[in-house]
Order: structure tokens, then C-alpha cells, then sequence
């Protein structure tokens, strides 16, 4: 019998209203049922809201440093459990094991930092115009902060919401994916057993548009971070607008490795498939272009091929795996349809290419890892997010050519260089305009401590991680004391 797993409200376990339940199973071999999950509804989210909403004046008033203590707790569980956790996101998801213990890693990483920050949300004090005046800023908190988060890090992602709003003294609904719910599970597990207080996070499963569109308009719903699509970041950024709701969007990627005539071609070939297979392609921040300088495409095609053909594709729970599953059968179709459209466009077709369906594929949403070369900047596969394992190669002739191709798509996240030119290296890294920018590495792999987030396209202007991720869940206060014991008029006296 699979598990079964309620939605998490006011910190009880509970049922959905309807009592309806939905299938999670394992995208390597979808025989293995991983658990069951709540089919909820706006009943659910009403009541999850309505709990998080009673919850927040109790824990913003608790102090930050004994909110963060909470946190460190919720870390160390974390920690504790990490391998067990990792072997829940691969049975749901699809990621090879290495990748899940980074995903759960980058969770503790960031439950550690926001941790911290319980001790830090600084502010500012700065002198009046006038004598006898003292003025500062403080943060606050928002209030309910409703949750949508991504399949593709079931934990890492959930993490880079829930620990900023937490420390800053929100409150916290979060839907997660419906091919991931149990990571979310696991993540509010932890904080359970870290002792935080009920009612502080709330979680409610369910599909989009019966959980997340009532999550996301609810009047009590102060800020809403969303971490998906651009066609649903859209919707998202609509359904906040009437209220002037707070909204963080983080959506898609087209992102590019930019590969020099004096790159090291070895690390470069090594960092494209890194970069372009690493969790199937199932990145914001996957590789999914690599600009070329003509002095080497030949040899570098030559070789990122070989080494595409080379990859082990299966089951991610076995050791041998180098790249695990597309997550359903939804994201599979999309990348077939994507290798038709590169076929019909003359892309040049030098691995991959094929859906894999027999033996120990048979049972799974697996996909050979696809390299088109000979793109033009414009064609579809080099231009529109595909979120799978296909790379399109573009010839250039320049650096200059080579940043204008790399600026050339609706998206800003991240973008690589590889030379050992200095000049070259400095100039790129100041012209892609990315929110993310690498040297001799590929595009994926950001670090919890520095912001996170993309330009254009992909995202709304905020940043996750870091300190920035405090911008987005609280608001500031300026506060002005007068001790002059006497009117004192701003810009007059
Ligand atoms: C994402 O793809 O949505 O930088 C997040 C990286 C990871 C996070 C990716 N640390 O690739």
C-alpha cells in the first residue's frame, strides 16, 4: 500500500474536503507508485489561509534570532535525513542521486543562512536635518505568504521561499508541484519536528488552478512567490495586480555557453554536457545553447557529441545513471515535439534525437540527450525554452557576434564563458544581460549566498537567495523619533 498524505493546516494532518486523492508515481518506472497525495480545492486553500492568517501576529512577534533557532533545528533534521530524502526525490522526480543530495543540501544550505539572518535583517540609521531627531528602518513582515513552487528542485526551490518568509516573521501557505508533493512533505516535516509553532506553514496539494489560482487571488495572501512557466508567471503576475499584492516571479531560461577559440576545449565539452544534461535539461539554468567560435566548432560539436552519446540514461536511483527521466509524460511529449520542429527547421541532428521505450526504458519518460548543431540564433530549438535534454550549437565568429547571439532571446538568467582571456572574460561578463553570469563553468550550479534570478523573461525584477530573497517578504518601516521636545518641520525649519 503507498502512503497516503494529507494537506498540513494549522498543524494537523488533514484530509481534503473532498476526500479525493491523486497518484504520485515514479517517472523512471511509472509501475512504482511513490504515495498518494490530497486532491484539494479552494475549501483547502481557504482553510490553510485562514490558518497562517491566525498564526502571524504570534510568530511575528516571537523575536528573529529565536525564529532562526527554529530554523537551525529545521537544518539539522535536514541534514540528519538527507539521504533518505534524496531517495524521495528520485523515486518522484526522476534527478539522479547525486543531484537530489545537492537539491536537499541547497535546502539546508539556505535553512542555515536564512538561520542566520534571525541575527542580522539589518536596517539603516542615518542623521536628521534636524537637531535632536533620530531616524531609522526596520523590516517588516508582509503577512500570509501563498507558495507555488516547481518539480524540478522539489526541495531547494520550496526552501528558497519558505525560509526568508519564515525568519522575517510571515506566515507561509505553499502548493507544491503535483509531480513533487512529497519533498514539500518532507520539508514541512522537518520544521514540524524543529517544534514550529502550528499554523506557520501550511501546505495544500492539489493542481494548479483548484489549489494555486485561489492561493494565489486570496485577499489575505499578502505576497506571492511563484517559481514556473512565463505563461504562467503571467497569469500570476495578473491575479496579484488588482491588489497590488507583493509578487516574485522566477520563470524561464534560454540560457548559453559562449565557447572561445582559446577555450580549454576539454573543460569546455565537459561543461556543456554538465550543463545542458544535468537533471535532463530540467532547469531554469540549464545550457540549453552553446555559442561556438568557428575556430573551434568543428572539434567542439565533434566532441560535445561523443560525450552526449556516451551518457548513461536511466534510473536515477541506480549509480551508473547519468541522466534520469524527463518528470511526466506531458514534458517528454514536448521535448519529442521540440526534436520534430528542430528536424523540420534543418537543424543539423548529431546525437540523440529518439524517445527510449525498450527494456529498461520501457517503463519510464526517457529521452536520448539531443544535440542540434548548425542553428541559426532564431530557429525555435535555439530560441524557445524546452525544459529537457536538447542543446542547440551555434557557429559564431566573434566574441561580439557571440554576446549578441547569447542577448539575442526573450530570457536573462544565466550565461558562461570559456577562454582564458581575461579581456575576454571581463567584457562578456559585463555585457550578457543575465542575472547570472559564469567564467570557465556552465551556467548552472548557483550558490545559495548570492542573489538568484534572471532578467527579461525570467523573472520580475526580484532576486531569490541571499539577502535579497529579505526584499521580496517583508516591507521597511522609517521611523523618525523627535527628542528636541518642540515642532521641528522637515525642509522648513
Ligand atoms: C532552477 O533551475 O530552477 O543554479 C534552479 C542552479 C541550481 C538551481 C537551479 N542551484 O542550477
Amino acid at each position: 500500500m503507498a502512503t497516503r498524505h494529507g494537506n498540513y493546516i494549522g498543524g494537523e494532518w488533514t484530509e481534503a474536503a473532498s476526500s479525493r486523492s491523486f497518484d504520485n508515481r515514479n517517472p523512471a518506472d511509472t509501475s512504482d507508485l511513490v504515495g498518494t497525495f490530497a486532491d484539494s480545492g479552494p475549501d483547502d486553500v481557504e482553510r490553510a489561509v485562514a490558518a497562517a492568517h491566525e498564526a502571524f501576529p504570534r510568530w511575528k512577534a516571537l523575536p528573529a534570532p529565536k525564529r532562526g533557532e527554529i530554523l537551525f533545528r529545521a537544518a539539522e533534521v535536514l541534514l540528519k535525513r538527507k539521504e533518505e530524502l534524496a531517495r524521495d526525490m528520485t523515486r518522484e522526480m526522476g534527478k539522479v542521486l547525486d543531484e537530489t543530495r545537492g537539491d536537499v543540501q541547497e535546502a539546508i544550505d539556505m535553512t542555515y543562512y536564512m538561520a542566520g539572518e534571525g541575527r542580522r535583517q539589518f536596517g539603516q540609521t542615518t542623521p536628521s536635518e534636524m537637531p535632536d531627531k533620530f531616524q531609522m528602518s526596520v523590516r517588516q513582515p508582509v503577512g500570509v505568504a501563498g507558495l507555488i513552487t516547481p518539480w524540478n528542485f522539489p526541495m531547494a526551490i520550496p526552501s528558497w521561499k519558505m525560509m526568508p518568509a519564515l525568519i522575517l516573521g510571515n506566515t507561509v501557505v505553499v502548493k507544491p508541484a503535483t509531480d513533487t508533493p512529497l519533498s514539500v512533505v518532507n520539508l514541512v516535516k522537518a520544521l514540524e519536528e524543529a517544534g514550529l509553532p502550528k499554523g506557520v506553514v501550511n501546505m495544500v496539494t492539489g493542481s494548479g488552478s483548484r489549489v494555486g489560482t485561489p492561493l494565489m487571488s486570496h485577499k489575505d495572501v499578502g505576497i506571492v512567490s511563484f517559481t514556473g512557466s512565463t505563461d504562467v508567471g503571467r497569469k500570476v503576475s495578473e491575479a496579484c495586480a488588482p491588489q497590488f499584492k507583493h509578487c516574485h516571479l522566477e520563470m524561464g531560461g534560454k540560457n548559453v555557453i559562449m565557447v572561445m577559440d582559446d577555450a580549454r576545449l576539454d573543460l569546455a565539452v565537459e561543461g556543456a554536457l554538465w550543463g545542458g544534461f544535468g537533471t535532463t535539461g530540467q532547469r531554469c539554468t540549464a545550457a540549453s545553447r552553446v555559442v561556438v567560435h568557428e575556430g573551434v566548432y568543428r572539434e567542439f560539436v565533434e566532441r560535445f557529441a561523443a560525450g552526449a552519446k556516451a551518457l548513461q540514461v536511466g534510473n536515477g536511483l541506480e549509480t551508473k545513471t547519468q541522466v534520469g527521466p524527463c518528470v511526466n509524460a506531458s514534458q517528454l511529449e514536448t521535448v519529442e515535439s521540440y526534436v520534430k520542429i528542430g528536424r523540420e527547421e534543418g537543424a543539423k541532428l548529431v546525437a540523440g534525437g529518439n524517445r527510449l521505450a525498450s527494456g529498461a526504458h520501457a517503463r519510464g519518460y526517457f529521452h536520448e540527450p539531443t544535440i542540434f548543431a548548425d542553428c541559426s540564433p532564431k530557429m525555435r530549438v535555439a530560441y524557445e525554452e524546452i525544459f529537457g535534454p536538447v542543446v542547440s550549437v551555434i557557429p559564431v565568429k566573434s566574441l561580439e557576434e557571440a554576446i549578441a547571439v547569447g542577448n539575442s532571446v526573450d530570457y536573462g538568467l544565466s550565461a558562461s564563458i570559456y577562454t582564458q582571456d581575461v579581456n575576454k572574460a571581463f567584457t562578456a561578463m559585463r555585457e550578457m544581460y543575465t542575472g547570472i553570469f559564469y567564467v570557465n563553468a556552465p551556467t548552472i550550479g548557483a550558490e545559495t549566498h548570492l542573489p538568484f534570478g534572471g532578467t527579461k523573461n525570467t523573472g520580475n525584477g526580484h532576486r531569490e537567495a541571499c539577502v535579497q530573497a529579505l526584499e521580496v517578504f517583508s516591507e521597511w518601516k522609517s521611523i523618525y523619533i523627535d527628542f528636541s521636545g518642540k515642532l521641528q518641520r522637515a525642509q522648513i525649519d
